[in-house]
């Protein structure tokens, strides 16, 4: 048996919990069993429809650990107690325990200048920024990026990745506080999302990366090129997302491309960008760590809006 947090209740009253004793999982097929030392929380993780389909809900996308076991079928080149981070797929999750179980797609070896609590922080946000600006963008040097909730996450990665690799003009959206850090990372122009009729002193932008969703994601069609093109991820989807239906923006910017997405996991996006933070060129995100016996304290700060970094739940304390 293993320690799991768990959250009981109801999606409209969930209720998050430390679960001592839940059956510890076996790897099948080709499968891989991680013992994790540190799992990354997303703020409003608890809300998505995926955790709601378990038996037991257990939440948890990314995680920094040890290999434990491999599954009989396993053909990679992964080994017994090698230390690697992993985001589990959406559908899947059950990564906020002792133990979890990754496949071969979705973890590679962990950069080695991080602890497991930093890269724990970081395999969705990666994952996101490098499929929004390389897989699904598709951005240029030269081409003018705006960034949504800059500060985040997702956003702090984004900004590095589109100006140090992608060679791409950022303009990043945050609060004032945060508009020398994101400097530093890369963005040309600062813009702070307080200012009122802020998306009027944006133009010409080639591509929309939107972390936040609706309402800063409406403004964002006044500044993007009459061909341009907004990428959302932000949480909860607009009505359109999902292929819901059409966004009544398109009646006034009907050249604009749009598109929500999911981000999926990738070993290769994992193995390439350990290997850019370890020779320094992206740097990693802050991350405020919570012990085993606080995942309900870790949960609630999660959700709340201007936190120090990204929320950390150590199950195996570091060693100094
Ligand atoms: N679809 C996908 O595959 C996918 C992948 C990754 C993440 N996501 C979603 O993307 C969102 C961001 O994730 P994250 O991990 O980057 O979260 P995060 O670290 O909490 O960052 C959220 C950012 O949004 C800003 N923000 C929040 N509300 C805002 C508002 N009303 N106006 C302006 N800025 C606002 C915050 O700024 P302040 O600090 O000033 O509040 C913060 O910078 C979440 O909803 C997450 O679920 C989706």
């Amino acid at each position: 048996m293993m320690k799991a947090v768990e959250v009981l209740g109801t999606k409209a009253n969930p209720e998050v919990t430390l679960n001592p004793a839940v059956p510890q999982p076996s790897p099948k097929n080709g499968e891989i069993l991680i013992k994790v030392h540190a799992a990354g929380l997303t703020g409003d993780e608890i809300t998505w429809w995926e955790l709601w389909e378990h038996p037991i809900r257990i939440p948890g996308h990314d995680i920094s650990g040890e290999v434990a076991e491999l599954g009989p079928d396993y053909k990679g080149d992964l080994k017994v107690g090698d230390e690697v981070y992993s985001m589990i797929h959406g559908w899947r999750g059950l990564g906020q325990a002792e133990y979890a179980i990754v496949e071969s797609d979705e973890v590679a070896r962990k950069p080695k200048s991080l602890t497991h609590a930093q890269a724990s922080a970081l395999p969705i946000p990666l994952l996101t920024a490098w499929e929004s600006i390389f897989e699904r963008a598709n951005l240029q040097k030269g081409q003018k990026l705006l960034v949504t909730g800059a500060s985040g996450a997702v956003g702090a990665i984004v900004v590095q990745m589109a100006s140090r690799l992608a060679g791409v003009e950022v303009v990043a959206l945050a609060s004032a506080q945060h508009h020398d850090s994101l400097k530093a990372l890369g963005a040309s122009q600062v813009v702070d999302y307080n200012t009122p009729n802020w998306e009027d002193t944006v133009s010409d932008v080639d591509v929309v990366i939107d972390t936040v969703g609706n309402p800063v994601l409406a403004k964002t069609w006044k500044t993007v090129k009459s061909n341009g093109h907004i990428i959302t991820v932000g949480q909860p989807p607009a009505a359109w997302e999902y292929g819901k239906g059409r966004p009544e923006e398109l009646d006034d910017f009907p050249n604009v491309k749009w598109l929500f997405f999911v981000v999926t996991p990738k070993t290769e996006t994992l193995e390439k960008v350990a290997r850019l933070i370890d020779e320094g060129t992206i740097k990693p995100i802050a991350v405020e760590v919570f012990p085993l016996d606080q995942v309900v304290q870790a949960h609630k700060h999660a959700s709340i809006r201007n936190r120090k970094g990204k929320v950390v739940i150590e199950f195996v304390p570091e060693k100094n």
